[in-house]
């Protein structure tokens, strides 16, 4: 994420706009690599959005000409911190009022973690005005395997020396800097209404069929798990359970959904498809 943000507002400096970053630290941190009972341990707080404490962070002004966030999804929900952020008073009273621009580097489900991070924003009287998502351009499979290698050993590189390199890919990072001119040319003439369909122009977001079909369900079934498992005292069972029940949806329940959907649903429901994906492109909530 860090590299998504230095490169999309690489341009910003050259503009005599005064740019100020400022990264939010988990308090504990969460590990990394991430030991496989962690990684899905944050599966429940991550979808109920329940907050955590946050290393202390500070801004030097009291209002700004617009705030960008960059984050990244946790089972199709904002990250805990992320989550935490948008809940903390002092980041409500920075957004309140004001324009905001959201940034998310994913694997490649970030439709859901948008829609909640959407309605935390309008709670606390934000104002978005730009999306982009910068996700894993493999296939759904490649990239869930890839991922996994990068966030539980931590290295970002080829698995075996047979899978791409795992994430948003290089290229895709370096080539964020030209979202980052659309922003700053809507930044500079104070313009906003035309931003987010500049930003769907330039491909900055993309919303692919199948995944958002499989999204808009699973967020849901997410749901449910969570309500049960942050209820329970012992959690270890419940959330073995989820690592098998998600294995099973992806590998064996998404595949044949999907062959139903592609026969007897999708090829009569091309209009509402399209509303729907252009809903999730753009920037107003539901
Ligand atoms: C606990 C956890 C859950 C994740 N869940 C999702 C997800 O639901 N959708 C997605 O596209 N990526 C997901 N990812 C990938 C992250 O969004 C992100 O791409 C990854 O952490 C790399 O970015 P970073 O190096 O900035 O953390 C998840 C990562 C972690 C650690």
């Amino acid at each position: 994420m860090e590299d998504i943000i230095n490169s999309f507002t690489s341009s910003f400096e050259d503009s005599g706009i005064s740019l100020e970053k400022v990264r939010i630290y988990p308090r504990p941190a969460f590990p990394f690599p991430w030991t496989t009972k962690a990684f899905f341990a944050a599966m429940p707080h991550s979808v109920d959005g329940i907050p955590m404490e946050l290393e202390p962070f500070g801004f030097k002004e009291r209002q700004y000409d617009l705030v960008i966030i960059g984050y990244q999804p946790w089972f199709l929900s904002p990250s805990i911190p992320i989550s935490s952020l948008l809940q903390h008073p002092a980041f409500k009273t920075v957004v309140n009022d004001t324009p905001v621009v959201t940034i998310t580097g994913c694997r490649n489900m970030w439709i859901n973690a948008q829609e909640k991070l959407k309605l935390r924003l309008k709670e606390a009287n934000a104002r978005l005005v730009g999306n982009i998502a910068l996700a894993d351009r493999h296939d759904n499979y490649t990239s869930l395997v890839t991922i996994l290698y990068w966030m539980l050993k931590g290295k970002k590189d080829r698995k075996w020396g047979i899978f791409p390199k795992p994430g948003v890919s290089d290229a895709d990072v370096a080539g964020s800097e030209v979202f980052g001119q659309t922003v700053k040319k809507h930044l500079l003439s104070e313009e906003w209404s035309e931003l987010q369909p500049d930003l769907v122009r330039q491909k900055a977001v993309e919303v692919k069929y199948y995944l958002m079909f499989i999204e808009r369900k699973a967020g849901r079934i997410f749901k449910i798990w969570s309500g049960i498992i942050n209820k329970k005292k012992n959690k270890g069972p419940w959330l073995t359970a989820f690592k098998y029940y998600i294995l099973i949806a992806l590998f064996v329940a998404a595949p044949l959904i999907l062959t139903i959907d592609a026969i007897f649903f999708r090829p009569f429901l091309g209009r509402r498809i399209k509303k729907q994906k252009e809903y999730y492109e753009g920037v107003d909530l539901a």
